[in-house]
């Protein structure tokens, strides 16, 4: 209840955002968050592209529903984690966001939604995520895989789902079966740590539908 209520005013402060310029960028306004805000698995993003601007949610389109399909192959739905990015407002022309842009955006928005989702674990997607949580440029090909501690919480680096969509051949294989074994340890460290929780819903999650509402409420 506490919980629910502390976090409506972080959105209702999130979704008033006028700190930086990507809001003016010609998005629909910031995008906020999926899943279950007791979640002890959190994921992390770079920022929404066109479609998660339209839904006003993160990881929807393209990328999200490759994650999906990832999180459901070592038992996780989409409800029973809690979703964000780095960056809640789509930067114009699907550009990736800079760091200085992570930093402003995540210094205001995602520490503070850290602080009150409290996850066991944080799943850094790609290279945006990662150098913020690491606190400077680093490869993620080096280091994906390998655990760090930020403020306390533990968090893993892996490959967006973006960076999968562009592979093909043997590389694509074998950087989903490095995503693979990086969530399956992800979701191992949380279930040491809370093994009572439900992570997975017998059926998929369909975020699309859910968030059809959402999505009508938004425009320029
Ligand atoms: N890529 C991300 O990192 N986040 C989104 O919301 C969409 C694409």
């Amino acid at each position: 209840m506490e919980q629910d209520q502390t976090m409506k005013d972080w959105l209702e402060n999130l979704m008033t955002c006028q700190a930086c310029h990507l809001r003016q960028e010609g998005n629909r306004g910031p995008t906020r968050y999926t899943g279950n805000i007791t979640s002890p698995l959190m994921f992390v993003g770079e920022g929404p592209g066109g479609v998660e601007d339209e839904y006003g949610v993160p990881l929807v389109g393209p990328s999200g529903q490759l994650l999906d399909k990832a999180l459901w192959s070592v038992g996780l739905t989409r409800d029973r984690v809690y979703v964000t990015n780095i960056v809640k407002c789509r930067p114009k022309n699907n550009r990736t966001p800079t760091l200085d842009e992570g930093r402003h955006c995540a210094d205001i928005h995602l520490v503070k939604e850290i602080d009150l989702v409290q996850p066991k674990v944080i799943v850094c997607l790609g290279k945006v995520a990662f150098q913020y949580f690491y606190g400077k440029a680093a490869s993620i090909m080096r280091n994906r895989g390998k655990w760090f501690t930020w403020r306390g919480y533990p968090v893993m680096p892996t490959y967006h789902p973006a960076f999968l969509l562009r592979q093909t051949g043997h590389d694509l294989v074998e950087s989903k079966w490095q995503v693979y074994y990086d969530f399956k340890a992800a979701v191992e460290k949380a279930k040491a740590e809370n093994p009572d929780y439900t992570y997975q819903s017998p059926e998929k999650t369909n975020l699309l539908e859910q968030y059809t509402a959402l999505k009508e409420s938004r425009s320029f």
